[in-house]
Order: structure tokens, then sequence, then C-alpha cells
């Protein structure tokens, strides 16, 4: 028993299991992979001053780079850089406020009507993050006496949307219609429905059955949100996503993209109704709330879509390298998971021989991502391509992973 400086007498013990820091302090998974030289996360990456095409820093070497979501290759583009550079000499290097009130630029007003434009939709609003986008959408649209009816593999921010809000949350599996409309017959007809897929899933990189769930949507009544972020610069006729490439773009209700894959930036954004947005712009708290994207930022984004306007053959060339990489490690015969965007996941069944494949691939300057269960149904080596890449990277990678995969003992 204690006696506090106030007199007060606490049977509290202190220290030990009763700190809160305890958990943190026996948190010893990454130690336990640093020690076994397996530990693949927060990797360094320098300047890419003397890198080709493709390629990053990393120490003084260059580094292959198959894992990065640059999926257009923007981030180095002289326009791109430009943009930024005259946003910041111009507009300076942030905005210190919320949208709300002080932190709204001619630049964000500019980009909402373009990315609008981009996904045909009335009105769009910016975010700071991907992230927040789709948590402050879903936490901030739906209700209690609302249901949402997610696919079962979501990005974590849209798991986090979905926890923050009061609607029910009902799963269905993974890209399957038919337990899709069983879980929709079973919504009370008193619930209103918020149908939320990605239109590529991020680990798999599958494309959602948007035709499919746009079809059995509509006699609920139920809206339906897409998450583009790995859809939007890789797929359809104008670069709009999943649901432009799959013909229904007019039939979602509310398009979610990021700036920090294709378009060579960070933030998110929403589109869908003028009403819908001006809703959000004004309840939702992580908008509300938070300072506004900086004018280098915006810019970006900005030069980004006029790229991809005005250069679709960046994105024939992706989705071309992408399949002969699929093609090429199918006939060496791994386990590629079937696909036809930028992200080819190979499928390695225990995690140390991920971690340890992946190790060795970076040892000879290739960088991949190592996905563990249960980021992804199955422990996945994904590997995501960008326009930069040449067939001469993707038959480096194939060659080099032949050989590091039978060197380890993997079976393909
Ligand atoms: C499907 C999906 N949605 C949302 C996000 C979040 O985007 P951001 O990185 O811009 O916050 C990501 C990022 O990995 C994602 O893969």
């Amino acid at each position: 028993m204690r006696v506090s400086t106030s007199g007060v007498t606490s049977k509290r013990k202190i220290g030990g299991s009763n700190d809160i820091f305890e958990k943190c302090r026996n948190f010893t998974r990454p130690s336990d992979l640093q020690s076994a030289g397996l530990y693949m996360y927060f990797e360094v990456f320098g300047d890419r001053e003397g890198c080709g095409p493709g390629e990053v820093r990393m120490g003084n070497r260059r580094v292959l780079m198959f894992g990065s979501n640059d999926y257009l290759a923007l981030i180095t583009h002289p326009k791109v850089k430009e943009a930024s550079a005259e946003a910041v000499r111009r507009y300076g290097s942030g905005c210190s406020g919320s949208r709300l009130l002080n932190g709204t630029l001619d630049l964000h007003v500019r980009l909402e009507h373009e990315l609008a434009a981009l996904v045909h939709k009335e009105a769009a609003i910016t975010f700071a993050t991907g992230f927040q986008a789709n948590y402050a959408a879903l936490s901030a649209l739906t209700d209690k006496g609302d249901v949402m009816l997610c696919d079962h593999n979501l990005h974590a921010s849209l798991v986090e949307g979905a926890i923050r809000s009061p609607a029910r949350t009902a799963r269905f599996r993974h890209n399957d219609l038919e337990h899709f409309e069983r879980c929709l017959e079973n919504c009370p007809p008193e619930e209103r429905i918020l149908i939320v897929s990605e239109g590529v899933f991020s680990m798999e990189g599958d494309i959602a059955d948007l035709r499919g769930i746009v079809r059995l949507a509509k006699p609920y009544g139920a809206r339906v949100y897409v998450d583009e972020a790995h859809g939007i610069g890789v797929l359809g006729a104008t670069g709009a996503g999943a649901a432009e490439h799959l013909g229904v773009l007019d039939d979602v209700d509310i398009v979610m993209g990021t700036f920090s894959k294709s378009l060579a930036s960070v933030g998110g954004f929403i589109a869908g109704e003028r009403s819908v947005i001006d809703y959000l712009k004004h309840t939702a708290r992580p908008f509300v709330f938070s300072a506004s994207l900086p004018a280098a930022s915006v810019a970006a984004v900005g030069a980004a879509l006029e790229i991809l306007r005005q250069e679709p053959e960046r994105r024939m060339h992706l989705l071309r390298i992408a399949q002969y990489l699929r093609d090429e490690l199918t006939a060496k015969g791994f386990a590629v998971l079937a696909g036809e965007t930028a992200i080819v996941p190979v499928v390695i069944r225990e995690e140390l021989d991920l971690c340890r494949l992946c190790k060795m691939l970076l040892e000879e300057g290739i960088y991949t991502n190592p996905v563990l269960r249960p980021a992804a149904a199955q422990n996945l080596l994904r590997i995501s391509c960008t326009a930069a890449h040449t067939e001469e990277h993707v038959d480096r990678l194939v060659t080099t992973l032949v050989r590091v995969a039978k060197k380890l003992d993997i079976e393909p």
C-alpha cells in the first residue's frame, strides 16, 4: 500500500505488469526477426541521383525496385518535380490550417474539379492521406440503423472507418458474388445499405467483380463505394480505375482514390454526388480538424493527372510489362496469383522462406515486398511493376528469383 503526496491511499502496484509500457517492452517480434537476420521493414532509401529508371538508392548501392506503388513511374518525372517545386516557390511549404477555415488554396479547388471529372462524379474532396479519406468518409457517411456490406479483404483504412462507424458491418467472402447476394438478402428492409469494396485489391492485385456488385445492389437501393487506390492510373480507358475498366464507373456512387500510388504524391480523395461531398466537407472530423494538403503535394498530383491524360502509353507499357512478368514466372513454375493489374503476387507457403527470399533478393540488388499472413490470406512475395520497368529488368528479376529459390530449396 502506498500513500500519495495528497494523502490518498492506493493499493496500486507501481511498475512491472501495472506499467502501461509493459506490453511494448514485451513486444519482441521485430527484434526476434532482426536476430535471425530476417527483418525486412523500415529499409532506408536515399536520393535518386544517378539512379536509372526503375532503380532506387540504398546506402551506396543502386537497387532495382520491384516493390513500389509508383505505378506510372512519375515520382521522378521532370514535369511532376517542377510543378511541385514551383508550387513551393509560389505558395510556400504548408497551409497551416484546416480546409474549412484558412487552408483552402485555389490549387485544392482546381484539383478537386479535375478528380471529379476523371471519375465522372459531380464533386470531389481531397484529404491529407488516402487512409484519412477512407476513415473519414465511412465513419461520417454511415449511422446507426445502416449497414456496411464489406468485402472480406479490405484495406485497414476501410476497416478502421467501419469500426469507427455506428453502423452494423457485415462481411462477404472475398469477391464471392453468391455470398454477397446472400448477405444482401439478409439485410432487414429498414436498413440503409452501403457496399464497400476495393477496385483492385492491394495485396492480391485481383479486380473486384464490380459489374456483379452494382447489378445486385440496384434492387436494394444500396449505394456502392469503391476504393480505387490501386486502380487509378492503371486500369480503364482514361486511367480512372477498375470501375471504368469494367464499364460501371457511372453506376458506382462513391470513388475513393489515393495520390500515393500512380499520382506520385501524398493524399487522397473521395468523389461522388455534390450533396455527399458537401456533407463530408462539413462533418468528416478527420477533414475538418486536420490541416490541408500542402501546395507542393497538390501540384504534383495536378501534373501527374496531366501526364496520365497525355501519355496513355505509360499505362499500356505498365500492363504489358506486368503481364510479361506474370508469364515468365508462371513458365518457371512459380505460383503466381492470376490477375491483370500492376501487382504480381507469388505464393510462398512458409513465412520463413518468404523472409529469406526477400532478404536474398535484396542482397542481389532487387527490392520486393514480403506480405505475411494475416495481411493477406496466404504468404505472398508481392512484386509490383511500374512503367519504368523493361523486359531486361523483368528477366533479371526472374533469373535471380529462380537462382535464390533454388539456393533456399524453395519449391516454386
Ligand atoms: C487499398 C488502399 N486504400 C487506401 C490506402 C491508403 O492510402 P495512403 O497510403 O494514401 O494513405 C492504401 C495504401 O496502401 C491502399 O492500399
